[in-house]
């Protein structure tokens, strides 16, 4: 199983919506996480778990809570909407979100995960998955995490196995990742830095056991990157005529769905920083990109570049 990671200002509706219409090798879309300011889900998120902008079925919510009434609030919303599936945010790294006690923080706390984990299963008959890194200042942290966790009958474990310092940077605690194959009681999902064919390669080689995984980044660079590791394989003018309705899909919606054009020329500048590595010249097209000003231009430029740069050849 291969599941796309829930990327907050990437992987959004839209771009899941335009996924799942082009390819097939993701099995289930992760939504950005969702949370609560003074007891209200801002629009901004709802719009993400909206039922009518997640049509495939496929997608799972994340929420992002800190304690039992926030898991109230937002499992309630995602109970109501008829999500089968929940995923509980245990790997946020940024300040503005543990220094209010959420994300990667709760990693700090086993009793209080505890607490709120034994509170989400009395009260929601939904499935329960959680996504984690490995600790929150050490990777050590996963010890006291993991005899919680094997305490309730979750549906998955997806790890990446970073501690929250670290961001999105910097060494894979590969340590981290094999204490949780010996200890949890199911096999957890792995995530983190798989780019590439060969990335996937060698940790499959390092975690024989493990069969899903989660990509994120990878995707985003290289949307073929999931058909490649299920050994589908396209010529080089379909992957070029993938790429191009994929590109025009999220491109028209982001147009559609504001009054503003700005904001979807904003959207897109943000969406090639990622989608331009599929292109041999990755830093003169994302040049060309960002130096966009007029938001009329960003159709012309994209068209001519899909049509004509060259591929990046990956496997
Ligand atoms: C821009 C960005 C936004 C992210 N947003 C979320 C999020 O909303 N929820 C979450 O659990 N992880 C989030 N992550 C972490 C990713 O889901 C994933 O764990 C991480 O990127 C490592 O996987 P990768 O190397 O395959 O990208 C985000 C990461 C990035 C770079």
């Amino acid at each position: 199983m291969i599941y796309l990671a829930p990327l907050q200002g990437f992987t959004d509706f839209v771009y899941r919506n335009a996924y799942a219409a082009v390819f097939q090798g993701i099995d289930a879309f992760y939504i950005p996480y969702i949370t609560t300011k003074s007891s209200q889900v801002p629009r901004k998120y709802e719009r993400e778990i909206l039922p009518e902008n997640n049509l495939n079925r496929k997608s799972v919510p994340q929420v992002l809570a800190k304690d039992e009434e926030e898991i109230l609030e937002l499992c309630s919303l995602l109970r109501d909407y008829g999500y089968r599936e929940i995923n509980l945010n245990l790997g946020c790294p940024y300040p503005m979100v543990t220094n209010r006690g959420k994300g990667s923080k709760l990693l700090t706390g086993p009793d209080k995960l505890e607490r709120m984990l034994e509170f989400y299963f009395k009260n929601f008959q939904i499935a329960l998955s959680v996504k984690m890194r490995a600790g929150f200042e050490s990777a050590s942290d996963i010890e006291q995490i993991i005899p919680v966790l094997n305490r309730f009958p979750l549906k998955k474990v997806i790890l990446h196995p970073r501690i929250a310092k670290q961001l999105y940077e910097g060494t894979i605690h590969t340590s981290a990742f094999q204490f949780a194959v010996d200890h949890l009681d199911q096999v957890p999902v792995y995530n983190g830095d798989v780019f590439t064919l060969a990335d996937y390669q060698n940790r499959k080689g390092s975690f024989p056991t493990v069969t899903d995984w989660m990509l994120g980044r990878g995707v985003l660079m290289n949307v073929f990157l999931p058909d490649e590791i299920k050994g589908i394989k396209y010529t080089e003018t379909e992957k070029r005529l993938k790429l191009h309705d994929f590109h025009t899909q999220i491109m028209e919606s982001y147009f559609q769905m504001t009054d503003n054009p700005g904001n979807a020329l904003n959207k897109m500048q943000q969406f090639w920083l990622y989608f331009s590595h599929h292109f041999s010249h990755q830093g003169k097209i994302l040049k060309v990109i960002k130096k966009i000003r007029n938001p009329g231009n960003i159709k012309p430029e994209t068209e001519y570049i899909l049509r004509r740069a060259e591929l990046k050849i990956t496997d």
